[in-house]
Protein backbone atom coordinates (compact mmCIF):
# COMPACT_ATOMS: atom_id res chain seq x y z
CA UNK A 1 0.00 0.00 0.00
CA UNK A 2 0.78 3.86 -0.49
CA UNK A 3 1.81 5.02 2.52
CA UNK A 4 3.05 8.72 4.17
CA UNK A 5 6.76 8.85 4.60
CA UNK A 6 6.16 10.12 8.36
CA UNK A 7 4.71 6.56 8.88
CA UNK A 8 7.40 4.86 7.63
CA UNK A 9 10.10 6.91 9.14
CA UNK A 10 8.88 6.83 12.47
CA UNK A 11 8.72 3.14 12.61
CA UNK A 12 12.66 3.31 11.65
CA UNK A 13 13.02 5.87 14.41
CA UNK A 14 11.20 3.75 16.90
CA UNK A 15 13.36 0.64 15.54
CA UNK A 16 16.51 1.81 15.12
CA UNK A 17 17.14 1.71 11.31
CA UNK A 18 17.44 3.76 8.32
CA UNK A 19 15.31 3.53 4.87
CA UNK A 20 17.33 4.18 1.67
CA UNK A 21 15.25 6.12 -0.39
CA UNK A 22 16.19 5.82 -4.10
CA UNK A 23 15.38 7.66 -6.88
CA UNK A 24 13.09 6.38 -9.84
CA UNK A 25 12.97 7.06 -13.77
CA UNK A 26 11.72 4.37 -15.58
CA UNK A 27 9.92 0.46 -15.25
CA UNK A 28 13.14 -1.34 -14.78
CA UNK A 29 14.22 0.85 -11.89
CA UNK A 30 11.00 0.11 -10.12
CA UNK A 31 11.19 -2.90 -10.45
CA UNK A 32 14.64 -3.80 -9.48
CA UNK A 33 13.95 -1.96 -6.09
CA UNK A 34 10.68 -3.60 -5.45
CA UNK A 35 12.54 -7.45 -5.95
CA UNK A 36 15.02 -6.27 -3.97
CA UNK A 37 12.22 -5.19 -1.08
CA UNK A 38 10.36 -8.46 -1.55
CA UNK A 39 13.33 -10.61 -1.12
CA UNK A 40 14.37 -9.07 2.23
CA UNK A 41 11.34 -7.91 3.48
CA UNK A 42 11.82 -4.48 3.68
CA UNK A 43 9.43 -1.19 3.29
CA UNK A 44 10.43 1.25 0.58
CA UNK A 45 10.70 4.77 -0.55
CA UNK A 46 10.82 5.41 -4.24
CA UNK A 47 11.71 9.11 -5.12
CA UNK A 48 11.15 11.16 -8.02
CA UNK A 49 12.98 14.29 -9.46
CA UNK A 50 11.67 16.55 -11.95
CA UNK A 51 14.24 15.45 -14.30
CA UNK A 52 12.61 12.11 -13.64
CA UNK A 53 8.90 13.46 -14.53
CA UNK A 54 10.39 14.66 -17.42
CA UNK A 55 11.97 11.62 -18.31
CA UNK A 56 9.15 9.05 -17.85
CA UNK A 57 5.97 11.83 -17.74
CA UNK A 58 3.75 12.49 -14.82
CA UNK A 59 1.16 9.98 -15.71
CA UNK A 60 3.30 7.10 -16.74
CA UNK A 61 5.18 7.34 -13.29
CA UNK A 62 2.05 7.86 -11.26
CA UNK A 63 1.16 4.22 -13.29
CA UNK A 64 3.89 2.38 -12.53
CA UNK A 65 4.06 2.99 -8.75
CA UNK A 66 0.57 1.92 -8.77
CA UNK A 67 1.19 -1.40 -10.78
CA UNK A 68 4.24 -1.59 -7.91
CA UNK A 69 1.45 -1.35 -5.15
CA UNK A 70 -0.88 -3.79 -6.84
CA UNK A 71 1.72 -5.99 -7.36
CA UNK A 72 3.74 -6.02 -4.16
CA UNK A 73 0.76 -5.20 -1.70
CA UNK A 74 2.11 -6.11 1.67
CA UNK A 75 4.77 -3.78 1.37
CA UNK A 76 4.90 -0.13 2.26
CA UNK A 77 5.95 2.25 -0.14
CA UNK A 78 5.85 5.95 0.12
CA UNK A 79 6.52 8.36 -3.78
CA UNK A 80 8.36 11.05 -2.62
CA UNK A 81 9.29 14.35 -4.49
CA UNK A 82 12.80 15.09 -4.53
CA UNK A 83 14.33 17.94 -4.48
CA UNK A 84 10.66 20.01 -4.89
CA UNK A 85 12.18 23.71 -6.53
CA UNK A 86 8.59 25.51 -5.35
CA UNK A 87 5.50 25.34 -3.46
CA UNK A 88 3.95 25.53 -7.24
CA UNK A 89 5.55 21.90 -7.77
CA UNK A 90 4.91 20.12 -4.62
CA UNK A 91 1.81 21.02 -5.00
CA UNK A 92 1.39 19.44 -8.25
CA UNK A 93 2.80 16.03 -6.69
CA UNK A 94 0.63 16.18 -3.62
CA UNK A 95 -2.49 16.48 -6.86
CA UNK A 96 -0.57 13.23 -8.57
CA UNK A 97 -0.96 11.20 -5.88
CA UNK A 98 2.54 11.49 -3.96
CA UNK A 99 2.76 10.61 -0.41
CA UNK A 100 5.32 13.21 0.88
CA UNK A 101 6.93 16.00 -1.03
CA UNK A 102 10.51 17.77 -0.49
CA UNK A 103 10.40 21.49 -0.84
CA UNK A 104 14.07 22.25 -1.40
CA UNK A 105 13.93 26.12 -0.20
CA UNK A 106 17.76 25.73 1.10
CA UNK A 107 18.11 27.26 -3.14
CA UNK A 108 16.25 29.45 -5.19
CA UNK A 109 14.02 28.42 -7.51
CA UNK A 110 17.17 28.24 -10.14
CA UNK A 111 18.46 25.21 -7.97
CA UNK A 112 21.62 26.90 -8.30
CA UNK A 113 21.80 29.56 -5.82
CA UNK A 114 21.34 29.51 -2.08
CA UNK A 115 18.71 31.07 -0.46
CA UNK A 116 17.78 33.06 2.77
CA UNK A 117 16.87 31.37 6.08
CA UNK A 118 13.79 33.59 5.85
CA UNK A 119 12.84 32.49 2.03
CA UNK A 120 13.37 28.87 2.73
CA UNK A 121 11.09 29.57 6.12
CA UNK A 122 8.78 31.25 3.68
CA UNK A 123 8.17 28.24 1.36
CA UNK A 124 8.40 25.43 2.98
CA UNK A 125 5.97 26.35 5.63
CA UNK A 126 3.74 27.21 2.74
CA UNK A 127 4.39 23.26 1.56
CA UNK A 128 3.43 21.78 5.09
CA UNK A 129 0.15 24.09 4.98
CA UNK A 130 -1.02 22.28 1.66
CA UNK A 131 0.44 18.66 2.33
CA UNK A 132 -0.29 18.14 5.93
CA UNK A 133 -4.13 18.28 5.98
CA UNK A 134 -4.70 16.02 3.02
CA UNK A 135 -1.86 13.92 4.49
CA UNK A 136 0.93 13.90 2.94
CA UNK A 137 4.58 14.34 4.68
CA UNK A 138 7.24 16.77 4.06
CA UNK A 139 10.63 16.91 3.87
CA UNK A 140 12.85 20.54 4.18
CA UNK A 141 16.22 20.87 3.95
CA UNK A 142 18.87 23.38 5.68
CA UNK A 143 22.15 23.95 4.67
CA UNK A 144 23.87 23.26 1.50
CA UNK A 145 25.14 19.97 -0.10
CA UNK A 146 28.55 19.95 -0.91
CA UNK A 147 31.78 18.65 -0.22
CA UNK A 148 33.72 19.51 2.54
CA UNK A 149 37.23 18.18 0.74
CA UNK A 150 36.81 20.68 -1.99
CA UNK A 151 33.49 23.08 -1.27
CA UNK A 152 31.78 21.98 -4.70
CA UNK A 153 28.45 21.09 -5.03
CA UNK A 154 29.47 18.18 -6.92
CA UNK A 155 26.70 18.13 -9.00
CA UNK A 156 26.78 18.45 -12.73
CA UNK A 157 23.39 17.34 -13.29
CA UNK A 158 21.04 17.97 -10.59
CA UNK A 159 20.46 20.65 -7.96
CA UNK A 160 23.93 22.41 -5.94
CA UNK A 161 24.67 25.81 -5.51
CA UNK A 162 26.77 27.43 -7.66
CA UNK A 163 30.73 28.16 -6.99
CA UNK A 164 32.82 27.31 -3.78
CA UNK A 165 31.67 27.16 -0.71
CA UNK A 166 32.91 28.02 3.04
CA UNK A 167 32.60 25.22 6.14
CA UNK A 168 29.77 27.50 7.50
CA UNK A 169 27.76 26.89 4.43
CA UNK A 170 28.39 22.96 4.33
CA UNK A 171 27.54 22.37 7.50
CA UNK A 172 23.91 22.88 9.11
CA UNK A 173 24.00 24.33 12.39
CA UNK A 174 21.74 23.07 15.17
CA UNK A 175 20.49 26.07 16.40
CA UNK A 176 18.86 26.92 12.84
CA UNK A 177 17.86 23.90 12.16
CA UNK A 178 15.81 23.92 15.63
CA UNK A 179 14.44 27.52 14.57
CA UNK A 180 13.71 26.53 11.01
CA UNK A 181 11.37 23.03 12.32
CA UNK A 182 10.01 25.16 15.19
CA UNK A 183 8.58 27.75 12.41
CA UNK A 184 8.11 25.19 9.50
CA UNK A 185 6.55 21.97 10.91
CA UNK A 186 8.28 19.77 7.95
CA UNK A 187 8.53 15.74 9.21
CA UNK A 188 11.77 15.16 7.96
CA UNK A 189 14.90 17.50 7.29
CA UNK A 190 17.82 17.02 5.08
CA UNK A 191 21.08 18.26 7.10
CA UNK A 192 24.39 19.49 4.99
CA UNK A 193 27.00 16.71 6.79
CA UNK A 194 29.84 17.16 3.96
CA UNK A 195 27.72 14.48 1.53
CA UNK A 196 27.34 15.77 -2.03
CA UNK A 197 25.52 14.71 -4.66
CA UNK A 198 26.75 12.62 -7.85
CA UNK A 199 29.45 10.33 -8.78
CA UNK A 200 32.51 12.71 -7.79
CA UNK A 201 32.23 13.13 -3.74
CA UNK A 202 35.82 12.49 -3.01
CA UNK A 203 39.29 12.76 -5.11
CA UNK A 204 41.00 9.89 -2.32
CA UNK A 205 39.99 6.94 -0.99
CA UNK A 206 38.15 8.40 2.23
CA UNK A 207 39.61 6.84 5.60
CA UNK A 208 36.72 7.05 7.73
CA UNK A 209 35.00 10.33 10.02
CA UNK A 210 34.30 11.72 6.70
CA UNK A 211 30.84 12.81 7.81
CA UNK A 212 30.35 15.01 10.27
CA UNK A 213 28.59 13.01 12.67
CA UNK A 214 28.89 15.39 15.53
CA UNK A 215 26.85 17.43 13.68
CA UNK A 216 24.19 14.77 13.33
CA UNK A 217 24.27 14.32 16.76
CA UNK A 218 24.04 17.66 17.97
CA UNK A 219 21.19 18.23 15.22
CA UNK A 220 19.59 14.90 16.40
CA UNK A 221 19.83 15.80 20.11
CA UNK A 222 17.50 19.08 19.55
CA UNK A 223 15.39 17.66 17.22
CA UNK A 224 14.30 14.19 18.36
CA UNK A 225 10.69 13.62 16.64
CA UNK A 226 12.09 15.05 13.16
CA UNK A 227 13.63 12.77 10.78
CA UNK A 228 17.16 13.54 9.72
CA UNK A 229 18.09 12.96 6.00
CA UNK A 230 20.68 12.42 4.39
CA UNK A 231 21.82 13.35 0.76
CA UNK A 232 24.22 12.49 -1.53
CA UNK A 233 24.94 8.52 0.00
CA UNK A 234 26.07 7.08 -2.65
CA UNK A 235 28.76 5.15 -2.10
CA UNK A 236 30.33 5.03 -5.94
CA UNK A 237 31.33 1.23 -5.37
CA UNK A 238 34.90 1.14 -7.05
CA UNK A 239 34.25 -3.00 -8.75
CA UNK A 240 31.32 -1.27 -10.49
CA UNK A 241 33.67 1.87 -11.98
CA UNK A 242 35.93 -1.61 -12.78
CA UNK A 243 33.51 -3.28 -14.86
CA UNK A 244 32.72 0.16 -16.70
CA UNK A 245 36.44 1.09 -17.71
CA UNK A 246 37.17 -2.42 -18.47
CA UNK A 247 34.77 -2.42 -21.15
CA UNK A 248 35.08 1.17 -22.52
CA UNK A 249 33.55 3.64 -20.14
CA UNK A 250 35.33 6.44 -18.54
CA UNK A 251 34.79 7.47 -15.20
CA UNK A 252 37.80 9.61 -13.62
CA UNK A 253 39.20 8.25 -9.86
CA UNK A 254 36.23 9.30 -7.17
CA UNK A 255 34.97 7.91 -4.13
CA UNK A 256 31.75 7.92 -2.54
CA UNK A 257 30.36 7.36 0.83
CA UNK A 258 31.66 4.33 1.93
CA UNK A 259 27.95 2.24 3.78
CA UNK A 260 30.05 2.10 7.00
CA UNK A 261 29.74 5.94 7.21
CA UNK A 262 26.22 5.66 6.46
CA UNK A 263 25.82 3.23 9.38
CA UNK A 264 27.25 5.26 11.94
CA UNK A 265 25.07 8.41 10.70
CA UNK A 266 22.01 5.97 11.13
CA UNK A 267 23.53 5.42 14.73
CA UNK A 268 23.11 8.66 15.39
CA UNK A 269 20.09 9.52 14.17
CA UNK A 270 19.86 9.64 10.13
CA UNK A 271 16.55 7.85 8.87
CA UNK A 272 16.39 8.71 5.06
CA UNK A 273 19.41 8.53 3.06
CA UNK A 274 18.94 9.20 -0.31
CA UNK A 275 20.43 7.54 -3.40
CA UNK A 276 20.67 7.51 -6.76
CA UNK A 277 24.11 7.50 -8.63
CA UNK A 278 25.06 3.38 -7.47
CA UNK A 279 21.88 2.45 -9.03
CA UNK A 280 23.34 4.16 -12.06
CA UNK A 281 26.61 3.15 -12.07
CA UNK A 282 25.48 -1.07 -11.52
CA UNK A 283 22.77 -0.09 -14.33
CA UNK A 284 25.88 1.25 -16.94
CA UNK A 285 28.35 -1.26 -15.87
CA UNK A 286 25.58 -4.19 -16.42
CA UNK A 287 24.85 -3.12 -19.94
CA UNK A 288 28.04 -2.51 -21.15
CA UNK A 289 29.77 -5.51 -19.51
CA UNK A 290 26.68 -7.37 -21.32
CA UNK A 291 26.97 -5.63 -24.93
CA UNK A 292 30.84 -6.25 -24.82
CA UNK A 293 30.22 -9.90 -24.25
CA UNK A 294 27.72 -10.44 -26.55
CA UNK A 295 27.80 -7.94 -29.12
CA UNK A 296 25.51 -9.48 -31.55
CA UNK A 297 22.65 -8.68 -28.95
CA UNK A 298 20.04 -6.27 -29.86
CA UNK A 299 17.09 -7.34 -27.30
CA UNK A 300 16.99 -4.55 -25.52
CA UNK A 301 15.54 -6.58 -22.66
CA UNK A 302 18.88 -8.89 -22.37
CA UNK A 303 20.59 -6.03 -21.67
CA UNK A 304 17.57 -4.35 -19.77
CA UNK A 305 17.72 -7.48 -17.57
CA UNK A 306 20.94 -7.40 -16.80
CA UNK A 307 20.72 -4.02 -15.30
CA UNK A 308 18.44 -4.52 -13.23
CA UNK A 309 19.63 -7.59 -11.77
CA UNK A 310 22.68 -5.41 -10.82
CA UNK A 311 20.41 -2.73 -10.04
CA UNK A 312 18.68 -4.79 -7.76
CA UNK A 313 21.57 -6.48 -5.58
CA UNK A 314 22.80 -2.79 -4.81
CA UNK A 315 19.32 -2.03 -3.31
CA UNK A 316 19.12 -5.22 -1.34
CA UNK A 317 22.32 -4.83 -0.02
CA UNK A 318 21.80 -1.29 1.23
CA UNK A 319 18.22 -2.50 3.09
CA UNK A 320 20.49 -5.49 4.82
CA UNK A 321 23.21 -3.00 5.59
CA UNK A 322 20.54 0.03 6.83
CA UNK A 323 18.66 -2.58 8.86
CA UNK A 324 15.29 -1.76 6.80
CA UNK A 325 15.23 -5.44 5.90
CA UNK A 326 13.14 -7.53 7.72
CA UNK A 327 10.65 -4.89 9.04
CA UNK A 328 8.25 -4.19 6.47
O1 LIG B 1 19.38 15.17 -6.42
C1 LIG B 1 19.59 14.68 -7.52
C2 LIG B 1 19.11 13.29 -7.81
O2 LIG B 1 20.22 12.43 -7.97
C3 LIG B 1 18.20 13.31 -9.01
O3 LIG B 1 18.92 13.58 -10.17
O4 LIG B 1 17.72 15.54 -11.15
O5 LIG B 1 19.20 14.06 -12.57
O6 LIG B 1 16.98 13.23 -11.74
P1 LIG B 1 18.16 14.15 -11.49
P1 LIG C 1 23.66 10.45 -4.86
O1 LIG C 1 24.00 11.28 -6.05
O2 LIG C 1 24.80 10.32 -3.90
O3 LIG C 1 23.10 9.11 -5.22
O4 LIG C 1 22.51 11.23 -4.04
C1 LIG C 1 21.18 11.22 -4.49
C2 LIG C 1 20.31 12.23 -3.79
O5 LIG C 1 20.67 12.83 -2.79
C3 LIG C 1 18.97 12.47 -4.36
O6 LIG C 1 18.27 13.47 -3.69
NA1 LIG D 1 20.55 22.53 -0.15
ZN1 LIG E 1 19.42 15.08 -2.96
Amino acid sequence: ALVAMRQLLDHAAEHGYGLPAFNINNMEQIRAIMLAADACDSPVILQASAGARNYTGEAFLRHMVEAAVETWPHIPIVLHQDHGASPAVCQRSIRSGFTSVMMDGSLREDMRTPASFEYNVRVTRRVVEMAHPVGVSVEGELGCLGSLETGQAGEEDGSGAEGTLGRDQLLTDPDQAADFVQATGVDALAIAIGTSHGAYKFSRRPTGDILAIDRIREIHARLPNTHLVMHGSSSVPQEWLDVIREHGGEIKETYGVPVEEIRKGIRYGVRKVNIDTDIRLAMTGAVRRLLSQKPDEFDPRKFFAAALTAASDLCRARFEAFGSAGQA
